[in-house]
C-alpha cells in the first residue's frame, strides 16, 4: 500500500442534512469511490421505531422507551445482499422504510434517552474511521471532530418529491401528503431540543437542487482533495472510477 492511499484510509466524512435530499445515494457513492464503510445512522432510528411498533409503545414516554434500551441490540451485518439491519436476530431492513415508521422514527430521535443509547453505538462504529456517516448529527454532535464535513440540503419540493418516487407504487400516501410529513419533519428535526438539525460551524453545504448524484460526488471529491492537499483521492489518478 502507498503512503497516499494510508493518509486516506484513515478518513471520518460525515454528511447530514435534512431528509430527501439525496443524503443516502450520495454517501453510498463517495463511501464505494474511496472503499470506505458506509454508516446510514438514519436506520438506527427507524430499527428503534420499528421496536417501539412492535411493542406499542408510547413513543413520547420516557419510561416506556427506557424499558427497550437495555436489550435493543441493534446491528448492521454486511452480506452479499448489502448492508442489512438486524434487530435481536431479525433482518429488518425491508421493514424500516414505511410511512409509520418514518413518523415514528423522527418522535423516537427526539428523545435524549434514545439519542444517548445510540451514541455509543455509533462512536464504536467510527472508531476505526475508514467510514462516511449519513445522518442529521453527525458532524455536530457524535464525530465534532471528523475530517471532512458535508451538509447536503435542496427545496423541500424537491425533496418530496425524492421521497415520493422512493415509496412507489407500494406508497399509500399523495405527494401532498409526503410534502406535508415532509414539512412537519423538517420543523422537528430542526426545533428539538436535543442535537437539532443544523449544519456544523465546519461543514461544507452544498445544496443538491437541480444537481445530479455524480456532481454532488464530485464536488465532494474536490472539497476532500482540497482538505487534504497531500491526499490523492484513490480511483482518481487511477482512472478507475469517474464521475
Ligand atoms: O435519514 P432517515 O430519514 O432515515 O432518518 C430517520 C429519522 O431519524 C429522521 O426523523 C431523523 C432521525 N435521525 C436523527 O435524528 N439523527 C440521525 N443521526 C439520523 C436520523
Amino acid at each position: 500500500m502507498n503512503t497516499e492511499m494510508g493518509n486516506q484510509k484513515s478518513l471520518l466524512i460525515t454528511i447530514d442534512g435534512p431528509a430527501g435530499a439525496g443524503k443516502t445515494t450520495v454517501s453510498r457513492m463517495l463511501a464505494s469511490h474511496l472503499d470506505f464503510l458506509y454508516v446510514d445512522t438514519g436506520a438506527l432510528y427507524r430499527g428503534v421505531a420499528f421496536e417501539v411498533f412492535s411493542r406499542e409503545i408510547d413513543p413520547e414516554n420516557d419510561r416506556e422507551l427506557e424499558k427497550i434500551v437495555p436489550d435493543l441490540n441493534l446491528q448492521f451485518e454486511y452480506s452479499n445482499k448489502g448492508t442489512r439491519l438486524v434487530l435481536k436476530g431479525d433482518d429488518i431492513t425491508d421493514r424500516i422504510r414505511t410511512p409509520e415508521i418514518t413518523m415514528l422514527a423522527s418522535k423516537v430521535s427526539a428523545s435524549p434517552i434514545i439519542r444517548n443509547a445510540l451514541l455509543d453505538v455509533q462512536k464504536q462504529m467510527g472508531a476505526r474511521k475508514s467510514a462516511v456517516f449519513e445522518g442529521r448529527d453527525m458532524g455536530t454532535v457524535v464525530f465534532p471532530d471528523a475530517d471532512v464535513k458535508f451538509f447536503l440540503t435542496a427545496d423541500v419540493k424537491a425533496r418530496a418529491m425524492r421521497r415520493f418516487t422512493e415509496y412507489g407504487d407500494g406508497g399509500k400516501q399523495c405527494f401532498d401528503e409526503v410534502l406535508e410529513d415532509m414539512v412537519k419533519r423538517d420543523a422537528d428535526d430542526s426545533s428539538r431540543a436535543i442535537a437539532p438539525l443544523r449544519p456544523a460551524d465546519d461543514a461544507i453545504i452544498i445544496d443538491s437542487s437541480g444537481l445530479s448524484p455524480d456532481s454532488v460526488v464530485e464536488k465532494m471529491v474536490e472539497h476532500i482533495n482540497s482538505a487534504r492537499p497531500k491526499t490523492r483521492i484513490l480511483g482518481q489518478d487511477q482512472g478507475r472510477r469517474k464521475f
